[in-house]
């Protein structure tokens, strides 16, 4: 079975202290041993996060890192550095690196590459524009994503990431996409992978949907056969929001 999982992407929000107050009321508000949560914070408040988080099952992630081992990349920072201040998880390929950052299907492969040599669990996330959709062409964007960063992946190693669907047009707009239009295609990206590897494995892939998800739909959502988990940016900034989603069944 696969153990569902509701993460926070924090985006660039929260000073460390900020982040520590964070840590310290979520951990005194009992979570659901059933979901695997995470939080995706700022790479300066990681660190302490973790020491915060330490003796609790809340695992702390970075949001990028570059593929490289070190050299010469002014403003990066490596895997080997993100698993000093134990970080256990990644994001690759945002649609925020994406359009702003230059993140293409090339750079995430190298990424998803790295962040498996390195132990790190990579979120890989996948998702199309508001355009895309309009033209219908969402199917063959997530198939050329899924294709490119799964290139040359392993089946042994693709059954470790997490892949997010996060359609571009509804991250941080409040529009949600119904959860049968995000089961879909969550459940397309597993037919992609069945296609690629094989049902074993397509199986074992966890894959969220992300996309103004907040405690009043994330049971919808949840609820759905292939969606296995929430990446939450703006409902994931306070504690106790952040609580009601990873308890959504409690509700
Ligand atoms: P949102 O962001 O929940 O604020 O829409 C989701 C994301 O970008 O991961």
């Amino acid at each position: 079975m696969r153990k569902p999982v509701i993460a926070g992407n924090w985006k660039m929000h929260k000073t460390i202290a900020e982040a520590n107050n964070f840590a310290n009321e979520l951990k005194n508000i009992k979570l659901s041993p059933d979901i695997e949560t995470v939080v995706f914070a700022p790479f300066t408040a990681i660190k302490d996060l973790a020491e915060i988080f330490k003796g609790t099952d809340i695992k702390v992630g970075a949001q990028n890192f570059h593929f490289e081992e070190e050299g010469a990349f002014t403003g990066e920072i490596s895997a080997k550095m993100l698993k000093e201040i134990n970080a256990e998880y990644v994001i690759i390929g945002h649609s925020e690196r994406r359009q702003y950052f230059g993140e293409t299907d090339k750079t995430v492969n190298l990424k998803l590459k790295k962040a498996i040599e390195s132990a790190l669990v990579p979120v890989v996330c996948v998702g199309e524009s508001l355009d895309e959709r309009e033209a219908k062409k969402e199917f063959i964007v997530i198939k050329t994503q899924i294709e490119g960063a799964f290139g040359e992946i392993a089946g042994n190693d693709a059954e470790k990431v997490i892949v997010a669907y996060e359609p571009v047009w509804a991250i941080g707009t409040g529009k949600t996409a119904t959860s049968e239009q995000a089961n879909e295609i969550c459940a397309y990206i597993r037919n992609l992978l069945k296609e690629k590897y094989n049902e074993e494995i397509a199986n074992k892939v966890r894959i969220q949907y992300g996309g103004s998800v907040k405690p009043s739909n994330v049971a919808d959502i949840m609820g759905q056969s292939d969606i296995d988990g929430a990446l939450v940016g703006g409902a994931s900034l306070i504690a106790n929001d952040f609580a009601l989603l990873v308890n959504f069944k409690e509700k």
